[in-house]
């Protein structure tokens, strides 16, 4: 199964990402952490994107891309991978398809998860206060929100398109929403086996 996660700041993808990926036996790679983790580690690749991050904007295409390239690909070789965090932009998508169309690994499923704003910054507010997440202040958590309204909304017509999208309702409680989420992919397993 090679799923692509898309929703908003606070949807849940990095929430359902892990439980999916345990469920199916594959690997959940997420942009975020990956970035996350190279600011930690203090590498060039840290340094640059550090306070892009903090401001809740984008960083760059290419550095994205070197970040994911190796993991999505061993991923894609053995078995599929649940994507959380990337694509974000149409073009980021359009890069992805070509990379993966050349090691024949193109997306099966993308997954919306559909949450309201107001639930969105309830959450992220909620999990700055906890953990101090330094992009979960109130002003960069609306700033990230126009971000993903302004660049990666316009992915879910484009996954509509062209490959399967399936919407689920992110606002219920957690397990809830992880056992419509794997009602759904095995519905789509069973198409892909049939
Ligand atoms: P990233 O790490 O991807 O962050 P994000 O998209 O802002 O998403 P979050 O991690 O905030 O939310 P989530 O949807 O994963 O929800 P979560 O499960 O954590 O990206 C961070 C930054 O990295 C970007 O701003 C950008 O700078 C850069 N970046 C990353 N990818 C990039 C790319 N492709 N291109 C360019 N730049 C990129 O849940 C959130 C909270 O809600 C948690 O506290 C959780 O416990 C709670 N929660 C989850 N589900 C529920 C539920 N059902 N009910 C109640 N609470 C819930």
């Amino acid at each position: 199964m090679r799923l692509l996660l898309i929703g908003a700041p606070g949807a849940g993808k990095g929430t359902q990402a892990v439980r999916i990926a345990e469920h199916f036996g594959i690997p959940h790679i997420s942009s975020g952490d990956l970035l996350r983790r190279h600011i930690a580690e203090e590498t060039s690749i840290g340094r640059s994107v550090r306070d892009t991050m903090r401001r809740g904007d984008l960083v760059s295409d290419g550095i994205v891309m070197d970040v994911l390239r190796k993991p999505v690909e061993a991923a894609a070789r053995n078995g599929g991978y649940v994507l959380d965090g990337f694509p974000r932009t149409v073009e980021q998508a359009e890069v992805a398809y070509l990379v993966a169309r050349d090691i024949g690994a193109s997306v099966q499923v993308a997954l919306f998860l559909d949450v309201p704003r107001e639930e969105l910054i309830r959450r992220l507010v909620a999990r700055g206060q906890e953990s101090g997440r330094t992009d979960d202040t109130e002003d960069v958590i609306k700033h990230r929100l126009e971000v993903y309204e302004e660049h990666t909304m316009p992915l879910l017509d484009y996954y509509q398109r062209r490959e399967r999208l399936v919407t689920v309702n992110g606002s219920r409680p957690m397990d809830e929403v992880t056992w419509s989420v794997i009602v759904q992919l095995q519905k789509v397993r069973r198409e892909f086996a049939g």
